[in-house]
């Protein structure tokens, strides 16, 4: 009986990943690759986060994400450019902009509003030059609004218990200091009253520095238990840190990141379809795809 047989899965898996084989290039995939093969197993050094999280994929954070090179793989293996590909839950849409840099066309459904947000907000054609004029106006109001010493609400010791202003949201009360509502709720105003054309991207900044904004402490940003009011103890920078208490730094940041990204997604995009529906896949009538060879 071959040795293999006699061990478990995850012996035989452990065992496959130690032999001499590296992990697998996505680029140099094709059609022919054999799957058994393919040594998906990257390390940090073989795959760095900056790769996996390249260009649009890291508009915002996704916990249940795929890395990219995976589906590139995959891409390479089982589809030809000119083909399209239906993502029934395409969740941040890495399958569809990884297919769309291969020329592949995609189509993707999901059931959750703001995955349907985030997936247009990556996959849309930017004119880049209005975009940067949007971004940079809808700062400059912001800060206009905001931070003349008049509006600036007074530091957060001193504001807990104040009556928040422009919401009665009891979430947003217990979760901002009162300087960075204001921000955020200042930043949604000029994006539902001035008629900007690029809002799902500015919603996804929005949404990304509200995240960032949260009474947490810096290191359970992913899944924060309760609100942080108080200065404590933070062992990743080994001092004291006090939670934050503005957003604006962080709408600055990430429309400067999202720039970027949206710039360097244009510059690897093709010209290849990529339509994006907010449905339940359970109900969906999917339209019929032909050209997909099945024999592969
Ligand atoms: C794990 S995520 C997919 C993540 C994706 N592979 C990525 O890299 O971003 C699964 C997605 O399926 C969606 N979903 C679950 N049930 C669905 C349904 N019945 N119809 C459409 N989407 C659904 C969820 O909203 C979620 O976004």
């Amino acid at each position: 009986m071959p040795e293999r047989l006699l061990l478990t899965n995850e012996e035989t898996r452990i065992a496959l990943y130690s032999e001499a084989n590296q992990p697998i290039v996505p680029h140099s995939v094709t059609a022919d690759t054999l799957l058994e093969s393919l040594n998906l197993n990257w390390r940090e050094k073989d795959l760095p986060e900056k790769q996996r999280t390249k260009h649009v994929h890291r508009l915002h954070p996704y916990l249940g994400k795929f890395a990219p090179q995976l589906v590139e793989v995959f891409l390479r293996k089982y589809f030809a450019p000119g083909q399209t590909i239906l993502d029934p839950f395409c969740g941040s849409g890495t399958t569809l902009v990884q297919a769309n840099e291969l020329g592949i066309a995609a189509l993707g459904y999901d059931i959750a509003a703001f995955n349907v947000l985030l997936t247009r907000a990556k996959v849309t054609h930017y004119l880049l030059e209005d975009l940067c004029k949007e971004v940079r106006d809808i700062l400059g109001k912001l800060r206009a609004k905001t931070q003349q010493p008049s509006s600036q609400l007074s530091f957060w010791e001193l504001s807990f218990g104040d009556k928040l202003q422009e919401t009665d949201n009891s979430y947003l009360q217990q979760w901002y200091a009162p300087q960075a509502l204001h921000e955020l709720l200042t930043y949604r105003n000029l994006l539902e009253t001035e008629g900007y054309h690029y809002q799902d991207l500015l919603k996804v900044i929005l949404a990304r520095s509200a995240r960032s904004a949260r009474l947490t402490t810096l290191f359970d940003l992913d899944f924060p238990q309760k609100p942080q009011r108080k200065p404590y103890w933070c062992y990743k920078h080994s001092r004291e840190c006090i939670p934050t208490t503005e957003a604006l730094k962080f709408l600055e940041r990430y429309s400067a990141d999202t720039l970027q990204r949206v710039k360097e997604f244009a510059v690897c995009r093709t010209a290849q379809t990529i339509l994006v529906q907010h449905a339940d896949s359970r109900e969906v009538a999917f339209p019929l795809v032909h050209d997909v060879d099945q024999a592969r």
